[in-house]
């Protein structure tokens, strides 16, 4: 083991933290993280964590969920240069102007939002339960932010008029993720299954096996008799599936990369647990409406 992933390991336990890793970081951050998951698993993971310090290696908006979970806890980033250009697209201003547009009509959040805009909502989803939930909501007509594209999985999951707030809010990496690439890795292993993030277009979508959060797919390819998976979202996954299922093959879409989850690294990690570096900050009454939200989605969900 390399001197500072020791020195991570080393100051973690000394200082009783704990550290977070979101399925798409890089190898050297899962390999020290203490549970890596999903936007969904790491929210839940977070609430039932005993320590008071938690290191979370993800983006931004990850990070002010675990903050809004656990607001007795110090939650720190290693960078504040980790940020979601999605989670960006619906700031609370415009969704202030979109709930003008639609009186009504229940808001519906993609967790890929900042904390200020998740106050306004009705209820916030991952992409792990969002068909789920809309489903399960008293009306037809949906508004639903910031990515078009799980907006569009999840109207043809619902059967409901799911309208996307801003109308074309997409993640680039997932969104730039062209039909071609896939079908030329399919042509390329016909006997591989194709697995796909719902962010992706549904174009692309069309050509998977199997549509799902990134540990949904993970799950998946555990379960499935398949040897061989084409993993059509953020190339990180590859990682953690390969090095669980060593029997199996995973090819990733080679050019499928957040640079930003890809902004944490051991440096920064190490001097997050130093320097006790970048604490997480939300006002109380923003943290308190999003909470309730997101205790008002759990609920819903247990009908
Ligand atoms: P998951 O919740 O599926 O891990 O997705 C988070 C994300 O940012 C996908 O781009
Ligand atoms: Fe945001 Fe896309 Fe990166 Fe996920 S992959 S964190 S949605 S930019």
């Amino acid at each position: 083991m390399s001197d500072v992933k020791d020195r991570i390991i080393e100051l973690k336990e000394k200082k009783g933290a704990v550290i977070l890793a979101h399925n798409y970081q890089l190898p050297e951050i899962q390999d020290v993280a203490d549970f890596i998951g999903d936007s969904l698993e790491l929210s839940v993971k977070s609430e039932k964590i005993e320590k008071d310090l938690i290191v979370f290696c993800g983006v931004d908006f990850m990070a002010e969920q675990a903050k809004v979970l656990n607001p007795g806890k110090k939650v720190l980033i290693p960078t504040k240069a980790a940020l979601c250009p999605m989670a960006a697209l619906l700031p609370r201003w415009l969704l202030e102007r979109y709930r003008e547009q639609y009186p009504g009509v229940p808001v519906v959040l993609y967790v890929n939002t900042h904390a200020d805009a998740k106050a306004l909502a009705d209820y916030i989803v991952t992409s792990a339960n969002a068909a789920d939930v809309v489903s399960r909501i008293d009306s037809d007509r949906i508004l639903f932010g910031p990515d078009a594209n799980l907006a569009d999985y999840v109207a043809e999951k619902t059967g409901k008029e799911v309208i996307p707030i801003p109308p074309s809010g997409h993640c680039a990496v997932h969104q730039t993720i062209a039909p071609i690439e896939v079908q030329e890795l399919i042509e390329a292993h016909p006997d591989a299954e194709v697995m796909a993030h719902p962010e992706c277009t549904r174009e692309t979508r069309k050509l998977a096996h199997y549509v799902g959060s990134t540990s949904q797919m993970l799950r998946h390819a555990k379960e499935s008799g398949s040897k061989k998976f084409i993993v059509v979202t953020e190339k990180g996954l590859v990682y953690r599936m390969q090095k669980e299922m060593p029997d199996k093959t995973f090819i990733p879409i080679e050019t499928a990369i957040c640079t930003n989850m890809k902004k944490i690294n051991l440096d920064n990690l190490l001097r997050s647990l130093q320097e006790e570096i970048y604490e997480v900050e939300i006002g109380p009454d923003i943290a308190e409406r999003v909470r309730q939200t997101l205790i008002k989605t759990r609920k819903l969900l247990e009908k």
